[in-house]
């Protein structure tokens, strides 16, 4: 209430997904002008977009700043939320299921990961990719999570390239699907 005099119209009608995109061109900017150059994803991208002032062929290879803005708007869209949610879960696995944060556990200390008291940089292994790969318990238990709370349901949509009839139910060609995992998981049986 006593707040509500500090926020201007103007920042209440903007919608979240507008406030990003208008701001994505000025952290463009910004990085364009750093002397130091960080090690990310919008750096990486940076990397390639084409010069505004290039005419030439050679600019058609490179992304245009219209694609970076929207690859990174996609990115903190599509990525964000979901991570968050699936962390969310995870955790609320974690305390549900003691036996499986036991043996989660177990092989994550069975990794030769660096710590304080013992650190070798030469035999150290970091948690990258290679090391996430050689954990299928933790792998299995992501999948878990993920079928048992799925996440981002209204993504998955498919259009029927042709007619046919599933279970008694026609669909048209050109019918957008929409179906929903969680019942899937829940309630069909399928013969
Ligand atoms: C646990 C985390 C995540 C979940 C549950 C999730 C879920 C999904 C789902 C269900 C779809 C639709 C797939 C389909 O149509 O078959 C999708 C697509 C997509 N996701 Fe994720 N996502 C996650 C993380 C991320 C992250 C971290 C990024 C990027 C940084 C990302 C970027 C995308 C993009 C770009 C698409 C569209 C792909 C396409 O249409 O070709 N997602 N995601």
């Amino acid at each position: 209430m006593y707040l509500l005099p500090l926020i201007s119209t103007k920042q209440l009608l903007e919608m979240p997904s507008m406030w990003l995109l208008n701001r994505l061109d000025s952290i463009i900017e910004q990085r364009q002008q750093a002397v130091n150059s960080r090690n990310d994803i919008l750096q990486l991208m940076l990397q390639v977009m084409a010069d505004e002032t290039d005419n030439s062929s050679k600019a058609n290879d490179r992304l245009s700043r219209e694609e970076v803005v929207s690859n990174i708007f996609v990115f903190m869209a599509a990525g964000y939320e979901t991570t968050a949610t699936a962390l969310a879960y995870a955790t609320y696995a974690l305390a549900k299921y003691s036996e499986v944060q036991e043996k989660l556990q177990a092989e994550i200390d069975q990794l030769s990961l660096g710590d304080d008291e013992n650190f070798n940089e030469e035999t150290t292994k970091y948690l990258d990719y290679d090391v996430i790969m050689q954990m299928p318990y933790m792998n299995m238990f992501v999948c878990e999570v993920l079928r048992m709370f799925p996440i981002a349901n209204g993504a998955v949509q498919r259009v029927a390239s042709e007619d046919t009839v599933v279970r008694g139910i026609k669909i048209e060609r050109g019918n957008n699907l929409n179906h929903s995992k969680y019942t899937i998981k829940n309630v069909i049986v399928l013969n």
